[in-house]
């Protein structure tokens, strides 16, 4: 019947967002514990909140005799409005700040130093550099890999206009501003995959800004990123030397933009030096999977409406799925 109908249409909706790689309600760190935690809480103390009124609410359209004097209505008044409207609001306010304080400064980037990841945000990918790399830096995009069990500094900004990092299943959530370092520690409890979102509004692109977050055990953590040295990119990249036609094509149509290692060194759109290996293409609009690089190169404004990358139009299909192919193969 109806009722059953409408209360299985609030628990579907209470539930939909429980699970998935992007669920706060499914936390995998400590941040993202205590964010969940107080969620509860206060859906709780809400609905709490909710019912009480609800119901003296419906208490109000009561008929019965007035019976008090207009003084005692006012000391009645008063007692509400200093019990509900002063006390209780100050209590529960002073709850949060003595849980949420602490759980915030777990989020700040204070005592021992920890693993740092920067990320930095442009319209509409995201940036992943690893500083502190053993061997040297090792820069990727929309892909960010991350040890698991011990704690993570992301120091992030912003390349063109404010974005939003924040991965729900980790907690927290910070601004990338540009021309300016915002700092957040996080932890993962178990390698996983986590799915991130830029979480401020920043133009066209914006829903289609997604960031693939990995977390390692912390010797494939270390592999992962000593796979990632300069050396190692460029041998891959000029490996085959039957590929020189398609290299000669990315140096005069993708290069002032794109690095690979070893071969160009544009820094406007996402390094491609390790493509092959990531999990998406386009910040996440698309798998990757075998062919996918050349159905971006000649789709790309129709997956992803308004990304920077200019159309194609001047090479012909065979030359965009050979650079598709060869792209392909940059996976360490
Ligand atoms: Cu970047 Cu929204």
């Amino acid at each position: 019947n109806l009722i059953a109908l409408i209360a299985v249409i609030v628990i579907a909706g209470f539930t939909a967002g429980c699970s998935g790689d992007k669920s706060i309600l499914d936390p995998a760190g400590q941040a993202a514990r205590d964010v969940t935690l107080i969620w509860w809480i206060m859906l709780s103390f809400s609905a709490v909140v909710l019912i009480v009124v609800t119901v003296l609410w419906l208490y109000a359209f009561k008929p019965r005799e007035v019976t008090r004097t207009a003084a005692q209505e006012r000391g009645i008044a008063r007692r509400w409005i200093i019990g509900g409207g002063i006390v209780l609001p100050v209590a529960s306010i002073t709850a949060l700040l003595a849980f949420g304080v602490p759980a915030g400064q777990r989020m700040l980037p204070l005592g021992e130093p920890a693993e740092v990841i920067e990320v930095i945000g442009h319209q509409w990918w995201f940036e992943v550099r690893y500083p502190n790399a053993e061997g040297g830096e090792v820069v990727t995009a929309n892909h960010l890999v991350m040890p698991v069990g011990e704690p993570v500094d992301f120091n992030v900004s912003g390349a063109d206009v404010i974005h939003g990092f924040w991965i729900p299943r980790l907690g927290g959530k910070i601004d990338m501003i540009p021309g300016r370092v915002n700092r957040i520690r996080l932890e993962a409890d178990i390698p996983a995959v986590f799915g991130a979102q830029c979480a401020e509004l920043c133009g066209v692109g914006h829903a289609h800004m997604h960031l693939h977050v990995e977390s390692l055990p912390r010797e494939e953590y270390d592999a992962w990123l000593g796979a990632r040295q300069d050396e190692q990119l460029s041998a891959l990249a000029t490996a085959d030397a039957d590929q020189e036609e398609v290299r000669d094509a990315f140096r005069t149509h993708c290069a002032s933009c794109h690095q690979v290692a070893g071969v160009s060194s544009g820094n406007i759109g996402p390094d491609l030096s390790d493509i092959g290996s990531r999990a998406t293409l386009g910040a996440g609009v698309m798998v990757m999977e075998e062919g996918a690089v050349s159905q971006w190169l000649k789709h790309h404004q129709t997956l992803k409406p308004g990304n920077r990358m200019p159309s194609h139009g001047d090479m012909d299909t065979d030359t965009l799925d050979a650079l598709g192919a060869w792209l392909e193969t940059l996976s360490p």
